[in-house]
């Protein structure tokens, strides 16, 4: 069953350079409700756990010690077809492919440190939002 909700993380470069409140203006701008949101910092095994889906690529041991590099926002957005508009308003995984306006295109270091996160599918933000909160911490109403 489709779903209005996508699932999002700030992460530890936009965050480190100051960039959560523009990302979090650019969100709102863009029509999303917050439902949740938490400042956390994750330890490697945890974001080891997050993106386990990755771990047999090459990429996996460098993206668990940066994503656990600092802090980062982790927040559950509504929107009628939230997953597919919130991916259209961060752009492309590697910036250097990211649209003008976009949030990756305007805060992304490199394909690694890419700013944010956005669900891929509606199953996928539903698993990400509760690895991070509890049905308590999202505003139902
Ligand atoms: P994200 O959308 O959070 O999902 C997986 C993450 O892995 C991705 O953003 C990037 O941070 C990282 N990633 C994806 N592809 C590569 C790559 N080719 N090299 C390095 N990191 C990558």
């Amino acid at each position: 069953m489709a779903t209005n909700r996508t699932f999002t993380m700030i992460k530890p470069d936009a965050f480190g350079e100051g960039n959560a409140g523009a990302i979090l203006k650019m969100i709102e701008e863009a029509g999303f409700n917050i439902l949740a949101l938490k400042l956390t910092k994750l330890d490697k095994a945890t974001a080891g756990k997050f993106y386990a889906v990755h771990k047999e690529r090459p990429f996996y041991m460098d993206l668990c010690d940066y994503m656990s590099s600092g802090p980062i926002i982790a927040a559950i957005l509504e929107k009628d077809n939230a997953v597919a508009d919130f991916r259209k308003l961060i752009g492309a995984t590697n910036p250097k492919e990211a649209e003008e306006g976009t949030i990756r295109k305007l805060f992304a270091k490199s394909i690694e440190a890419n700013a944010v996160h956005g669900s891929d599918s509606d199953e996928n933000a539903k698993i990400e939002g509760s690895f991070f909160f509890s049905e308590l911490e999202i505003i139902n109403d």
